[in-house]
């Protein structure tokens, strides 16, 4: 795992001298570090910044002490770590802000030593925490399996837009591999120590995605208790992945135009403009020119977002990719079973490369885990493979209410494509294993509309 981590720390202290020599100690072991000498400019602090750590002065003069400093920085950033400062007398204080959600006091006068080892502590805390979020999304080590031609030339082309903050759009059916070439985008790019986030624009309802995309201030809407970051802020600096983007409402489609042109948006329910700088890349499995053609997509953002357009092939387009992404799950989840590596046997594949595979890289990836939990050897046959995979073509599972015609049709259509998918598509190659002409391969592909 990559370090990405640098904690932002505020020390809150009326004292100017501590703040200030916590503030060189602390820098000078790379940390990025603000002060503040009062507990509302703590507060402010808190409320325009991201802050991971603060060291809060307990006892503080005016109206807002370290206790109602702390209940403030809690309720606007639930995620910040508060260290207590505490001087003589106030133990009891400490044990109250304990209550309170801060983590840790440490007494006056300050030991280097030991705000150190604490800062150490905080930072392994959050990057735990970091990490879960991660792995939560998924966001491991996470390869591009491809060789055939149309996979390569997408790598070429992800390498070659990464380092740019070029927009990208991603196209291609579910399960292709859309959000796996976002990541990969992020991740060669410049903005990799920063956020990748992801937006399933289906997913949320429509009156919250606003509050989604572009935050809330406290009492905007019933339920808004307290202020949120949304997704736009969160990404900054980094990549904001708009995935489904089809199913935007007219109104958000608006105002991410409005992101995208300026960057810059509002809160819901609040005033204050504030700045991103936010890679956009966004996908669909739908067709675009037909949303718009269809009045549900504006083409004014199409035409923002689809910068860089890249479109990732169908699995059945590209079956010599088949083998290698079936030998890296298999690898993967049988290491994850704790089984010893299996192999696909030759009529396994051949019915796999004739299979349509209308889930493309996801509907193999599970049938590739479900295979290696439930097939007792270490080599798959076809007859391990599910039903409706072994049927297609199988005369004895056409049903006998077919007329002759129909049956014989049926079988030479998938006959023919797993021919096909067997000699990785080879057109010379089938046709003489087959024992007829090219021309006639070639009419009958077009006559059972059989592609690549
Ligand atoms: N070329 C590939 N190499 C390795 N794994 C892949 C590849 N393509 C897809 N996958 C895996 O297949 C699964 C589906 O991929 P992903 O979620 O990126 O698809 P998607 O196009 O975003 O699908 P959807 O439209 O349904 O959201 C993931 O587990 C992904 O890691
Ligand atoms: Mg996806």
């Amino acid at each position: 795992m990559k370090q990405k981590f640098k904690p932002n720390i505020l020390i809150v202290d009326d004292e100017t001298s501590i703040c200030e020599s916590l503030q060189d100690i602390l820098e000078d072991e790379g940390y990025n570090v603000v002060t503040a000498y009062s507990g509302e400019a703590g507060i402010r602090c808190i409320a325009s910044e991201q802050i991971d750590l603060v060291f809060l002065d307990i006892l503080m003069p005016g109206g807002c002490d370290g206790l109602e400093t702390l209940r403030r920085i809690k309720q606007i950033s639930p995620d910040t770590e508060v260290i207590m400062i505490t001087g003589h007398g106030t133990f009891e204080l400490a044990l109250e802000a304990g209550s309170m959600g801060a983590l840790d006091f440490l007494g006056k006068p300050l030991s280097l030593d030991i705000i150190l080892d604490k800062v150490k502590e905080v930072v392994q805390k959050i990057e735990l925490r970091h990490t879960q979020i991660a792995e939560e999304r998924g966001d491991f080590e996470r390869p591009i399996i491809g060789t055939s031609r149309p996979m390569q030339e997408i790598l070429a082309k992800i390498r070659q837009i990464a380092p740019t903050n070029g927009r990208v759009l991603i196209t291609g059916e579910s399960g292709t591999g859309k959000e796996l070439v976002a990541y990969a985008v992020h991740n060669l790019s410049l903005r990799d120590k920063a956020a990748f986030v992801k937006v399933n624009c289906a997913a949320i309802p429509k009156d919250l995605i606003e509050s989604e995309l572009f935050g809330h201030e406290r009492g905007a809407f019933t339920g808004a208790s307290s202020r949120r970051i949304g997704k736009f802020e969160q990404a900054d600096d980094g990549t904001i992945f708009l995935d489904e983007i089809a199913d935007m409402s007219p109104s958000t489609q608006a105002k991410v135009l409005r992101v995208l042109e300026e960057q810059e948006f509002e809160r819901v329910g609040g005033g204050q403009t504030v700045h991103v700088d936010v890679r956009v890349i966004s996908a669909t499995n739908k067709d675009l020119q037909e949303e718009i053609q269809g009045d549900n997509f504006r083409e004014d953002l199409y035409y923002r977002l689809n910068v860089v357009p890249l479109h990732i092939l169908p699995l059945r387009e590209r079956v010599t990719d088949l083998p290698l992404l079936i030998d890296y799950f298999l690898s993967r989840f049988c290491r994850e079973n704790q089984k010893p590596n299996m192999t696909v046997h030759e009529n396994a594949l051949a019915v796999l490369s004739g299979y349509n595979w209308p889930g493309n890289v996801r509907e193999l990836r599970n049938m590739v885990e479900r295979l290696v939990i439930l097939c007792p050897r270490e080599t798959i046959e076809a007859d391990d493979l599910p039903m409706e995979l072994n049927r297609r073509g199988d005369p004895s599972q056409i049903s006998t209410e077919t007329p002759l015609r129909a049956a014989k049709n049926e079988f030479e259509h998938h006959f023919i494509r797993n021919c096909l998918g067997t000699n990785g598509w080879n057109i010379t190659e089938t046709a003489r294993q087959l024992g007829i002409e090219r021309t006639n391969l070639h009419r009958k592909m077009r006559q059972y509309d059989i592609k690549r």
